[in-house]
């Protein structure tokens, strides 16, 4: 056999179990733009599984900024940011992102995949201790396991629990949060998980993936939303590709804190700044979330219609307030079943199974957006009820 050959031979069975399992990961090959409606293979689908939530990732104003970002700075960073990557582009939407979370210094990192590793990697030797939330996104959770700490998990959105881990401790303690969970929808008591940071010495983190933009009158996210300053939560962590429709991160935070991510956090000083071009969508699309708050308040009302259509139809919402509404359906087969037969109905809620939710708890992770209009929101509804969840 080849040295190929060989390979293949021990992948092709781990896929063949995946597919037994129900387990196995597909793409969809999106014809056209991101939004309410897409296309796929020539038919269009309402879309209930984006992170588009205010709508912004077709917008014309993101895509003539990234037009015009694109005339000025070319398409590749060329450099590292420590190198020739760093443009003005870059250098002026982290003072905007600073201004508007309220905090000294802003920092860009290519993803939030790579902002929640660098965090760790800067702030955490080994001995030093990180707790997470067990239901914290794969990102932050590989942050913790990769840094070297001492890693433990507290139950989900339990701040007892988290403070009975705590315990008082010499050695640097960092707890990482996602500021609203990523598949379940609900919001992290950040005051109370605060509080047990506080009382022990720790610091904490909040990955606000799926708050920046949408939580908070001002769309300045979870901390917004309970009223929390950057002295309660020194390292903010927000995403670009969900409700800011472009791509990329940010950590917000002190000169001090900025400072040292740029000296030592691996993700941030070893990789090609990303394009300029994407840096002035970034911006565009942070104006449209401070001069266009309707979209929030348009996406709290679609949200508040949807769970009183699914109360009358008697579905099984989780406890959620956010865009992010998931159903739960069990066994990762049913679950797939039922994507596949509002499918049939022109329905995209993409099923999330095993290892990015927990044993038995398959769902559908449905999510709305400020674009989706009430009509398409009663489609939804109806397309439940008649796949036989109503
Ligand atoms: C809570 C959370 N943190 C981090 C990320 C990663 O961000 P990015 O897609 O920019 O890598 C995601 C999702 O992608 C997320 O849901």
């Amino acid at each position: 056999m080849t040295n190929a050959a060989r390979l293949d031979a021990l992948l092709e069975p781990r896929l063949a179990a995946l597919k037994q399992k129900s387990l196995y990961r597909l793409r969809r090959v999106l014809e056209g733009p991101q939004g309410p409606e897409v296309t796929l293979a020539g038919r269009r689908y309402l879309n209930f599984s984006s992170n588009d939530y205010l709508g912004l990732a077709a917008h014309p104003a993101l895509a003539a900024a990234t037009r015009r970002g694109l005339e000025e700075y070319g398409t590749g960073g060329g450099a590292a940011h420590l190198v020739t990557g760093h443009s003005r582009a870059h250098h002026a939407f982290e003072e905007e992102l600073a201004a508007f979370t309220g905090r000294e210094r802003a920092l860009l990192f290519s993803s939030g995949y790579m902002a929640n590793l660098g965090i760790a990697s800067a702030l955490l030797k080994r001995g030093d201790r990180v707790f997470e939330d067990r239901l914290n996104h794969a990102s932050l959770l590989d942050a913790g396991l990769l840094s070297g700490a001492r890693f433990a998990r507290y139950d989900h959105a339990d701040a007892a629990d988290l403070k009975a881990h705590l315990g008082a401790a010499e050695e640097t303690t960092l707890v990482m949060t996602d500021g609203v969970f990523s598949m379940d929808g609900d919001v992290a008591p950040l005051p109370e998980l605060e509080q047990a940071a506080e009382a022990t010495g720790a610091f904490l983190m909040v990955d606000d993936a799926h708050g920046f933009g949408v939580l908070g009158k001002s769309g300045r996210g979870s901390l917004e939303h309970h009223g929390l300053g950057a002295d309660a939560v020194p390292v903010l962590m927000g995403t670009l590709g969900k409700a800011c429709g472009g791509f990329g991160a940010f950590v917000a935070g002190s000169e001090a804190l900025v400072e040292s991510l740029i000296q030592s956090a691996r993700t941030y000083i070893y990789t090609t700044a990303a394009p300029p071009a994407l840096a002035e969508a970034g911006r565009a699309a942070l104006q449209l979330v401070q001069n266009e708050s309707w979209r929030r308040e348009k996406l709290q009302a679609l949200i508040a219609r949807f769970r009183a259509g699914a109360a009358e139809l008697g579905l099984a919402l989780m406890e959620s307030g956010t865009a992010i509404q998931p159903l739960i359906v069990g066994e990762s087969a049913d679950a797939l079943a039922l994507a596949a037969a509002l499918q049939e109905q022109g329905i995209l809620a993409v099923a999330i199974r095993p290892p990015t939710v927990p044993a038995g708890s398959a769902r559908l992770r449905l999510t709305l957006t400020a674009a989706h209009s009430e009509a398409q929101v009663d489609r939804l509804l109806d397309a439940l009820q008649q796949a036989g969840r109503g």
